[in-house]
């Protein structure tokens, strides 16, 4: 079974002062925890990837970024690419996320080619897939992940360059989740048609997202086929986002 990652998408969130205080406290709970059953993983703001880097040098929690340009560089105003994000620590970095499919139109080709910018960067790509309510009360919820799976995961993706992060768009930011009989039956159903694509698609570790909190990260995050959660709002407060990563051990 691959190893569990918690990782905490902050989405845009996060002054110096906050990022940094927030980013410390991760990092001393991570680094003085006995064998730790999990990796951790944060992703703040673009501004304070560098300086949180350096915060968290050394304690062995992983620096991610939340998008990145499918160039290496060039006339992209506003953009950064992997390779920038590799250059200042970064060795994550998530793609495709709904907020950016949602709000910057992102198809599934533009995730894949993000996702083969972070491969060729040597960054791991967390690429986000999930369906919308309107698809899951249609029944179509799993034909909508096999075909943003088929889309969305590049040529090249191996279980050592790819996480892939189910979020029910439905659930994210709203309180609500799926049952455990859903989350289930969709983490197999991904490994299923990852295995049309990836090598090793056994090793490939699935997050769950979508609403983890403390209260129910213990039932989401221990079921088979979950190797982990991508933590939006829960990820901000330090005490939150480290009772979600020990109730996964
Ligand atoms: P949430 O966000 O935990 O606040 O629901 C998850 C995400 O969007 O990654």
């Amino acid at each position: 079974m691959p190893r569990k990652l918690i990782a905490g998408n902050w989405k845009m969130n996060g002054l110096r002062s906050d990022g940094h205080a927030l980013a410390r406290d991760l990092a001393l709970r991570f680094s003085t925890e006995k064998e730790p059953a999990f990796d951790m993983l944060i992703c703040p703001p673009a501004q304070l990837l560098d300086s949180i880097g350096q915060v968290i040098a050394g304690s062995g929690v992983a620096l991610g970024a939340q998008d990145c340009h499918r160039e290496t560089k060039g006339a992209f105003t506003g953009d950064l690419s992997a390779a920038m994000l590799a250059d200042i620590g970064c060795r994550f970095v998530i793609v495709g996320h709904s907020e950016r499919r949602q709000y910057h139109n992102e198809i599934d080709l533009m995730v894949a080619e993000k996702a083969a910018a972070a491969h060729s960067a040597g960054l791991i790509a967390v690429i986000c897939i999930g369906e919308t309510e309107a698809e899951r009360d249609a029944g179509e919820a799993l034909t909508v992940c096999a075909r943003q799976i088929a889309g969305s995961v590049p040529d090249g993706a191996t279980a050592a360059n790819t996480v892939i992060a189910y979020e029910p768009v439905w659930a994210i930011g709203t309180g609500r989740t799926p049952t455990v009989r859903d989350v289930m039956e969709m983490h197999a159903h991904i490994r299923a048609e990852l295995s049309r694509k990836v090598p090793d698609a056994d090793d490939v570790r699935i997050l769950y997202g979508g609403s983890v909190k403390g209260s129910n990260a213990g039932e989401l995050l221990t079921l088979p086929n979950v190797d982990g959660g991508l933590v939006g709002g829960a990820s901000l407060q330090a005490e939150d986002f480290w009772t979600i990563a020990k109730a996964s051990e």
